[in-house]
């Protein structure tokens, strides 16, 4: 019978463990793809809160850890409750009287393992937090590393992630400590316990209350019972620590996600803007007023120009635009209705920006432009490439449309990437275009180059134009000037020329003399 049973024991521990590898490595799978999903479609506050780094290591780092505690712990957590809830109830059978007094030891166990719990919880959330950190360190710097290089800060930086990966074993140790300090009280408690059921089951044998084999089997089970109790404890220990350790991914996942639909634009935009009394302060900052009380109007189809000092809050108006924050007064209007009641993807959809800093992924160059249009044929791209004179300079590498760019590849210069980002803009054909400082990495052949085809791809959409060098804005169809977040001067070029005293009129004649 016995060797019956245990070939019945291996058959099930087989299919117990195939079953919860299956299970477990499932749900982790959906649980990343879950957290990607919606970390992605997080608003903007969002990420200026974060670092990537962090956000990063949530993924990798605390994920793993629920690997870890759900493909072995789980499992066996299980198992041991079933034995003890088995044993017991055999133990009722045996006496009632001696397991009712081997149980009462038991509220002292939980009360005890539900307090060490809490604190192994924090611990751990601390241990996650510092490995966030030190992530982030290795990330940023790896990311940076010719400034690491250029400043030699190689031992600067080795020193604060060494710092780091102390705080991280400095914690993990004193949660080992409090996970040791638990496993004695555990072992006391049942050795305890297995004591006193002795002498009190000596008692009741000396009253005639129990026999000497029905002591021998209660003690047996009452062994297993406590081995298992032990081993219950550890694991609970060890779930504590996994808990601790997603509390930060948990809060992530309860952040509330931005709005987002598929498919085919359903609300067409023509094109018009208007801010109305709009003041705006980053979340982040509310101490600092980005923008005040700021009017503006852009007519269907016309260009305009920004034009102001670094800082001054021509980013942010473009931000605004693409609706990245909602926390301003006033109102910003495209055609007759606030963007906050048009759906957000349709708004982004209808949009495109050309960017300060340009970031390309780690594909091909031909990947890279039809991110704009995912769906675009060979053609499309190509007629995009050759609008934004980016044709040539691409053709020219070996591999053409399919060259690697980023890590992995060719690394472009600042004015390739540019104009690489133009194509892309250009593929989107979008209602509203936004040049961020466009052509400011470009030098002044390209930049000429470059300018016809922006001109060619301006035409029949707004166009938002920010630019340094007053020269490509000179036929802007209104110029605003912007100065520490207000609007101090607006009209074409030559009503603004003629301004005395003008902050247009000074940029522009410092300009022409240099
Ligand atoms: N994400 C942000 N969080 C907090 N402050 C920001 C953020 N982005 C920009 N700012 C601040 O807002 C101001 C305007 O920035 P920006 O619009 O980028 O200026 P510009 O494009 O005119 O050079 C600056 O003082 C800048 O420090
Ligand atoms: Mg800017």
């Amino acid at each position: 019978m016995l060797f019956g049973l245990f070939t019945l024991q291996a058959i099930f521990s087989y299919f117990r463990i195939v079953l919860f590898v299956n299970v477990t490595e499932k749900f982790l799978a959906k649980l990343r793809q879950a957290t990607y999903e919606h970390l992605i479609r997080l608003p903007m506050t969002f990420f200026n809160k974060r670092r990537i780094g962090e956000l990063n290591s949530r993924i990798a780092s605390d994920i793993s850890l629920l690997q870890e505690t759900f493909t072995t712990t789980s499992a066996e957590f299980l198992r041991q409750i079933i034995i003890v809830i088995g044993g017991t109830i055999l133990l009722g059978f045996t006496s009632l009287k001696l397991a009712a007094f081997m149980l009462s030891i038991f509220p002292v166990i939980i009360i005890v393992a539900v307090i060490i719990g809490r604190k192994l919880r924090a611990y751990s959330k601390t241990v996650q937090e510092h490995i966030a950190d030190s992530n982030t360190i290795v990330e940023e710097t790896l990311q940076g590393i010719t400034n690491v290089k250029a400043f030699t800060n190689e031992i600067f930086e080795s020193l604060r992630y060494k710092n780091k990966t102390k705080e991280i074993v400095k914690y993990a140790i004193k949660g080992g400590k409090l996970r040791a300090a638990f496993a004695s009280f555990i072992i006391l408690g049942i050795f305890g316990a297995i004591a006193a059921v002795i002498w009190y089951g000596a008692r009741l044998i000396h009253q005639g209350d129990m026999s000497m084999g029905d002591l021998t089997s209660f003690l047996m089970l009452t062994i297993f019972i406590g081995a298992s109790i032990g081993s219950i404890a550890d694991l609970y220990a060890q779930i504590q620590k996994a808990i601790g350790a997603t509390e930060q991914l948990m809060e992530i996942l309860d952040e509330t996600p931005e709005e987002y639909t598929e498919g085919e634009i359903r609300h067409r935009i023509k094109g018009a803007i208007e801010f109305k009394e709009l003041s705006f302060h980053y979340p982040n900052r509310a101490d600092i007023d980005v923008l005040s009380k700021i009017n503006l109007t852009i007519n269907e189809g016309q260009q305009i120009a920004l034009v102001g000092a670094s800082g001054a809050g021509k980013s942010t108006i473009t931000q605004l635009m693409m609706r990245f924050y909602q926390n301003y007064t006033g109102q910003l209007i495209i055609d007759k209705t606030e963007i906050k009641s048009l759906p957000l993807s349709d708004l982004r959809k209808q949009i495109a920006i050309v960017p300060q800093d340009i970031l390309l992924f780690g594909g091909s160059i031909k990947e890279n432009i039809s991110y704009g249009k995912p769906d675009a044929s060979d053609q499309e791209i190509q007629k995009a490439a050759e609008q934004a004179n980016a044709h040539h300079f691409i053709t020219e590498f070996p591999e053409g449309y399919e060259t690697l760019v980023g890590e992995r590849g060719i690394q472009l210069s600042g004015g390739q990437r540019q104009r690489i980002a133009i194509a892309r803009a250009i593929l989107k054909d979008p209602k509203i275009l936004i040049l961020d400082e466009a052509t400011s990495a470009l030098d002044s052949e390209s930049e000429s180059q470059v300018q016809v085809a922006l001109d060619q791809l301006m035409k029949g959409r707004t166009s938002l134009v920010i630019a340094h060098r007053l020269a490509t804005v000179r036929n802007a169809d209104k110029i605003f000037v912007l100065e520490k977040g207000k609007i101090v001067e607006s009209g074409n070029h030559n009503e603004l020329s003629k301004l005395e005293n003008g902050t247009y009129k000074k940029l522009s004649e410092l300009q022409f003399q240099s």
